[in-house]
């Protein structure tokens, strides 16, 4: 079995993949993680996995930890603004390690704000990496996921709390997914042959809406929620704050809505379901996992 490489295994979205690997019968000792911190990796190192350090900032670390991969799966890092000099520096590792192989978690089509036509920006280092993959040459694939459903957590456990759904977006159709759909995706494109130079929109092949959500919250928790719907910013500011959010949820929560109202969300696919070979998980079993891990 040829060698994996998983970066970024010490988040949320890289733990999956190597659990969906591991789940579909790759070996432990053909599996190697790349991660900065690797105490944290400490439990895959003892299932026999490769634990490597590498840190996107330093090329070496890189490099070295994708020497002898035959395919490397770059998680896109977390921080915004330095993404463009990380991940040509992870790419161009890639290239002097011999890495025949290489899927990047990039970003839905759907960033392009469809009122304005203008590309979100968040949407600009995604498009920045997979040009640098697409001209070196190594064989790759794309996996542009729609944003992650685990999002919308922090307003249902808070609706809950108080009993009332605050929206501002109406009835946006939104199409998005859970993380382990999108990281067992991802796992299905470093070990099955099919996915060589394919570019993928990862999101749900149907589109759901707010009411949708209020609806389905309200019959996994037994609770009857007020939904309101047409909510101005400021009010869903103030109100979260009351309600004891700190103003960086409730500040992401708005960007979260008015990303949401331009459309952005609104892009749905078949490739995700096409990719799985089954369904994505439904809107009722996000709400039973978000209420879980809430
Ligand atoms: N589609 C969406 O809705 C959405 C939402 C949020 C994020 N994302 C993207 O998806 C990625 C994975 O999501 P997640 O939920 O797993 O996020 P996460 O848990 O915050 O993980 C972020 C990962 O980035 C890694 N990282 C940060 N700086 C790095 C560096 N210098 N070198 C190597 N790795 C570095 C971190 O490594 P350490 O473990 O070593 O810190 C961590 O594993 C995020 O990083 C972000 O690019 C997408």
């Amino acid at each position: 079995m040829p060698t994996i490489t998983v970066t970024g295994a010490n988040g949320h979205l890289g733990r999956l993949v190597v659990q969906h690997l591991l789940q579909k019968g790759v070996n432990p000792a053909d599996l190697r993680v790349s991660v900065r911190d690797m105490s944290k990796a400490a439990d895959l190192h003892a299932q026999g996995i490769d634990v490597r350090h590498g840190d996107f900032d330093d090329f070496a670390s890189i490099r070295d930890a994708f020497s002898g991969s035959d395919s490397v799966l770059i998680i896109s890092t977390d921080r915004v603004g330095s993404r463009i000099e990380q991940h040509l520096r992870a790419v161009r590792a890639a290239k002097e390690a011999g890495v025949k192989h290489l899927a990047y978690t990039s970003l839905v089509k759907a960033v392009i704000n469809q009122q304005t036509n203008a590309e979100a920006p968040l949407a600009v280092e995604h498009r920045a990496t997979e040009k640098a993959i697409f001209e070196s040459g190594i064989t790759y694939t794309i996996l542009r996921n729609s944003f992650y459903a685990e999002f919308l957590v922090t307003p249902v456990v808070q609706a809950l709390a108080s009993g009332v759904y605050m929206s501002s977006i109406g009835d946006t159709p939104l199409g998005c997914a859970v993380r382990t759909d999108y990281a067992e995706a991802a796992a299905l494109v470093l070990t099955q042959p099919g996915h060589e130079n394919q570019v993928y929109e990862l999101t749900t092949p149907k589109a759901w809406t707010v009411s949708d959500l209020v609806q389905v919250v309200q019959k996994v928790s037994g609770k009857i929620l007020d939904y309101q719907q047409q909510v101005s910013d400021t009010d869903m500011i103030s109100a979260m704050r009351a309600a004891g959010a700190s103003e960086s949820d409730a500040q992401m929560a708005v960007g979260m809505n008015q990303m949401i109202r331009s459309g952005m969300l609104s892009l749905v696919a078949p490739d995700l379901e096409q990719v799985l070979g089954h369904a994505v998980t439904s809107l009722e079993d996000q709400v039973r996992s978000m209420l879980k891990t809430g």
